[in-house]
């Protein structure tokens, strides 16, 4: 299919306004007399709150209050009304409601003050007195209590056992089994958290927030506060990276409005980096997988159990596990996952939730699984090839993982590597090449978009999605300028605003999908509108054509057996005397789709060289092969990749948020001692889209590529390590000391 705009490097349309600073953030909406709330956070990590003395922050000039569980509003509180869309089972929690301490550095106290810097230094003043209570952070402790959790919605239960797995285990001729531990990781976005709510006059709110979901944080903030949707409008055009940590609405955004709508003021508050620690996490995980095989390689038996921290207050769960009955063929299979309580805030879904630890797991007990046989670990992947969903039962809709594979090993090299640990070096380094696979689901969530066409030949479409980096402003404009056969000049997409079309939140990696199936259906239905104006017109050329007979295109429609005969848009609405043409549509899953499972997959290619003396590790080239379907931008596509490779470089080699159990508290909170890939870190990466063709899974074919870039990089890193030294390390990340 030839197309204009799909498929097409487009630069991103909203790249001069970030590169020029014309693009804002939630902290950078200026109104005069806006006030600036600074929070204090719980210096202990479980107790209560036995006394909190703002007097010293009161007494100074400028400093308009001090909001505590003392003097902060009584608002019903019930639980089912406090869950955000994204919240997992159980009671959500809620800032300055008691004077319980449920974590370390949760809010205790917003001091709002005229300038920030008041506000900052009158925090330092505020003293709170606790009683302690003894807490749990360890997994090591919590596991002593784990327990399955509620299922939570959007996340497929834990897939029921098939066959004999134990049995088959027991009495396979190869088994591998091992344990992993991986420890909490923090999203890290570049712009902190922070809300700025503008109030006008008639005590209406717009609250420009930082989040992944407008339309979530209105709700929850209607629901918490009782007010309607005509009193609160949430925006939040830009975002500075999010990765997941602004799916649910974070505390700043209650206290913002909690103390807007008191003071009946404007109010800004932002965080911290440090308190960027605080408001949930990729939870430290153990696993055990268990594989057990022919002599051959051809896999008997699968067992993969996890054990997951989650709050005492939330169920929060991820599908860690579900991969392992699903990329591979096997008839017996045994899948576990539990929560473990905890004294922490409840995790939160970070890039990848569940697949970048399942993955790891599975795709290095795989490695493993091929050393022992003795066979190529992409050949051992071959020979156990899924052609069918075995969880469902149900053919895949498209699936070219067997093409990653192969392009993927040709561009590495991979034909030349030598099987034999420690075999290839280069002077002091020792050199290792590792692979592993990648799935991910391909989603479609229902969403609406709606299209204004102007006299002009301008068309406007917009939805209340996000963009948080991703590409969505410019994939969105490039899908309805197809439609529409219009140039990208003459579109705008809008996004980020409550008051739009209904979106779900931008997560999941379903993004493109479920809001590029929107605009491509509500620009359809102007194209209708169009061509029925069209054939009414004056001598109209299309007077007896039908819809299939013509196509949108240069600003035209157009007869497809003779291009000479065509309307202009502008002439449509001219002849038509209207202003403006436009739809408002929804799209969702078509019933087709549920007749397949559709998955996006990866195989990744590393190399690693280790300094034999030091135990350093670079990882020198990766090689990434991606079957997502069909990619809209190649450009916004790669970069997706491109970022979620270095995510995985960071998760094998240096990230970990370090928990102090004696204080219950995250001790490397900041970006000095929380390492994240830097330039010198990052070395070769090569990304390859793999052609795939799926008319079931959505009209656009595309599968999304926000989550699964950095699925299996880890595995295929800590493979290649392996391979370099002979030595096995699980526990990620994988610093030097682990190695010598
Ligand atoms: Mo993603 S973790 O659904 O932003």
């Amino acid at each position: 299919m030839t197309t204009a705009h799909i498929g097409k490097p487009t630069n991103r349309v909203d790249g001069r306004a970030k590169v020029t600073g014309a693009a804002k953030y939630a902290a950078e909406y200026h109104v005069p007399d806006l006030v600036y709330g600074v929070v204090v956070s719980s210096a202990i990590a479980k107790g209560k709150i036995t006394r909190i003395d703002a007097a010293d922050a009161l007494a100074l000039d400028g400093v308009l209050q001090v909001f505590t569980h003392e003097n902060a509003p009584r608002l019903p509180r019930s639980d089912r009304s406090d869950r955000d869309e994204i919240a997992p089972p159980g009671s959500p929690f809620r800032p300055l409601d008691d004077a319980e301490i449920k974590y370390s550095a949760q809010p205790v106290a917003l001091v709002v003050a005229t300038t920030f810097e008041l506000a900052r230094y009158a925090a330092s003043l505020v003293r709170v007195g606790y009683e302690r209570a003894v807490h749990a952070t360890d997994l090591k402790e919590g596991r002593k209590e784990a327990y399955q959790p509620q299922p939570r919605e959007l996340i497929p239960p834990v897939p029921k056992p098939r066959g004999q797995a134990e049995q088959a285990f027991a009495n396979a001729a190869v088994q591998v089994e091992a344990e992993y531990l991986l420890p909490v990781e923090h999203h890290n976005p570049m712009e902190p958290f922070a809300t700025t709510v503008v109030r006008d006059e008639d005590g209406k709110l717009t609250v420009y927030d930082k989040t992944q979901g407008v339309q979530n944080v209105r709700d929850y903030l209607c629901n918490v506060f009782g007010c309607s949707r005509d009193d609160l409008r949430v925006v939040s055009p830009f975002v500075g990276g999010a990765f997941g940590s602004g799916l649910r609405p974070q505390y700043q955004v209650f206290l913002a409005v909690l103390a807007a709508r008191e003071l009946k003021r404007s109010v800004r508050v932002t965080l911290t980096r440090q308190q960027m620690f605080s408001l949930g996490h990729r939870p430290t995980t153990w696993q055990r997988v268990a594989l057990g095989a022919a002599p051959d390689g051809t896999l008997e038996a699968v067992i993969h159990e996890a054990i997951a921290e989650t709050s005492r207050f939330e169920d929060y769960s991820e599908p860690v596990v579900h991969w392992s009955g699903l990329l591979y063929r096997c008839d017996n299979v045994t899948l576990d996952h539990q929560v473990a309580p905890l004294d922490l805030n409840t995790p939160c879904d970070m890039r990848a939730p569940g697949a970048a630890w399942g993955m790891y797991a599975l795709e290095c007990a795989m490695d493993e699984l091929a050393a022992k046989v003795g066979i190529d670990p992409v050949e051992l992947r071959l020979k156990n090839y899924a052609e069918r969903d075995q969880h469902d039962d149900k053919p895949f809709s498209s699936k070219e993982l067997r093409a990653c594979y192969r392009q993927g090993a040709e561009r590495f090299g991979w034909a030349r590597r030598n099987p034999e640990p420690r075999s290839m070096r280069e002077g002091d380094m020792l050199i290792g090449w590792g692979m592993a696979g990648g799935v991910w689901d391909a989603s479609q969530i229902p969403a609406a978009a709606k299209a204004v066409l102007t006299a002009n030949g301008k068309l406007t479409v917009s939805s209340a999605t996000a963009d948080i980096g991703t590409g969505t402003y410019t994939i969105m404009t490039q899908i309805a300028a197809e439609t529409l056969g219009l140039p990208i000049e003459d579109v705008t997409f809008t996004l980020g605003d409550s008051s739009l079309p209904n979106a779900p939140v931008e997560g999941g990696s379903f993004t493109a999908a479920s809001v590029g199936s929107a605009v491509k259906a509500v620009c359809q239905e102007v194209c209708g509108q169009l061509f029925q104006l069209a054939r009414q017109i004056d001598d109209s050329p299309l007077a007896d054509a039908e819809l299939a007979d013509v196509t949108f295109t240069g600003g035209h429609i157009r007869l497809n057996r003779d291009s000479s005969r065509a309307v202009s848009l502008t002439e449509v609405l001219r002849q038509g005397t209207l202003d403006t043409i436009e739809a408002e549509t929804s799209a969702g899953p078509s019933p087709e789709r549920e007749h397949y499972s559709s998955y996006s997959h990866s195989a990744v290619f590393t190399e690693v060289k280790v300094d034999q003396d030091l135990g350093t590790i670079h990882v020198t080239r990766v090689v990434s092969a991606v079957a997502g379907g069909r990619i809209l931008n190649p450009k916004t596509a790669r970069s997706q990749v491109l970022g979620g490779i270095v995510w995985g470089i960071g998760m094998a080699l240096e990230e970990e948020s370090v928990i102090d159990h004696t204080f219950g508290r995250f001790v490397n909170h900041n970006l000095a001692e929380y390492h994240v890939p830097v330039n010198a870190d990052v070395h070769d990466i090569e990304v390859i889209f793999v052609e795939e063709h799926d008319e079931v899974v959505n009209p656009l074919g595309a599968k999304g590529l926000g989550e699964p870039g950095v699925i299996g990089v880890a595995a295929a890193v800590a493979n290649a390590v392996f391979h370099a030294t002979g030595t096995r390390v699980r526990d990620l990340p994988i610093t030097l000391d682990k190695l010598l």
